[in-house]
């Protein structure tokens, strides 16, 4: 049977799980599956990279505004991979260290930045058979998509599950530096001017401290059983 072309958005807090469901969703669907925050991860990579910080940390606006065209992004499947590709380099491993995600969200608070990504993620999507992860997918990329999930779950788990997926990846982090990390970019996420992170109304809720991978993949099938 073809399957019905939706558009399924899910947003939620750091580490919560949200590329894993949305990449086992797709694959299950045979959806497109894309993770945003890679693209804004990629950005603060080529800011790193540029010297595009100030020496207190905060981002270099005017000029990271003016690179803005001089960055490419797009995804290639590698290995079975989805990889982040910046101006034609897979930098998949390195926007997923420490020095990315303690700038990341700075970046993501620049309008421009999220206007530019924002519009390439509406291109990928115009189609349907997407399911695309961040913190503005439900509200702002896509508002009428046919299915809106919010995750969410206790900071200890997800700073858990961040730091043996950090370790899986042979990348050393400790738990509570982590900790920090993601209830810092958590309050930057939910309390910036330009699209923060919201519930929207129409979104279902599921917390999955107590789920396991395959429980929660099987709870949003069952939802969205008669959309699809
Ligand atoms: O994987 P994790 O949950 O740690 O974060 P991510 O999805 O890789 O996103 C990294 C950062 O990018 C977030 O903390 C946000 O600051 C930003 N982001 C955003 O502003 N809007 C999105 N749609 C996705 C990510």
């Amino acid at each position: 049977m073809i399957k019905k072309q939706i558009t399924i958005a899910i947003d939620g807090y750091s580490a919560c799980g949200k590329s894993t469901l949305a990449k086992d969703l797709a694959k299950k669907l045979s959806f497109i599956f894309i993770d945003s925050g890679a693209m804004y991860r990629g950005v603060a990579l080529y800011c790193l990279q540029n010297n595009l910080f100030n020496a207190d940390g905060t981002p270099k606006q005017v000029e990271i505004i003016q690179a803005l065209k001089n960055i490419t992004l797009s995804f290639q499947l590698i290995n079975d991979n989805n990889c982040l590709i910046l101006n034609g380099k897979n930098v998949e491993e390195l926007i997923r260290g420490t020095e990315v995600a303690a700038v990341v969200s700075k970046i993501a608070t620049i309008k421009e930045v999220r206007v530019k990504l924002v519009m390439k993620q509406q291109i990928m999507g115009a189609n349907g058979g997407i399911v695309m992860e961040g913190r503005d997918i439900g509200s702002v990329v896509f508002p009428k998509a046919e299915f809106k999930l919010f995750i969410t779950a206790s900071q200890e788990i997800r700073a858990q599950r961040r730091y043996l997926e950090l370790k899986s990846k042979g990348i050393e982090a400790k738990i509570n530096e982590i900790s920090s990390n993601l209830a810092e970019r958590d309050l930057m996420d939910s309390s910036r001017k330009e699209s923060p992170l919201i519930q929207v109304a129409d979104a279902i809720v599921m917390d999955n401290s107590k789920l396991t991978r395959e429980e929660q993949l099987d709870f949003v099938l069952n939802l969205i059983r008669n959309l699809v």
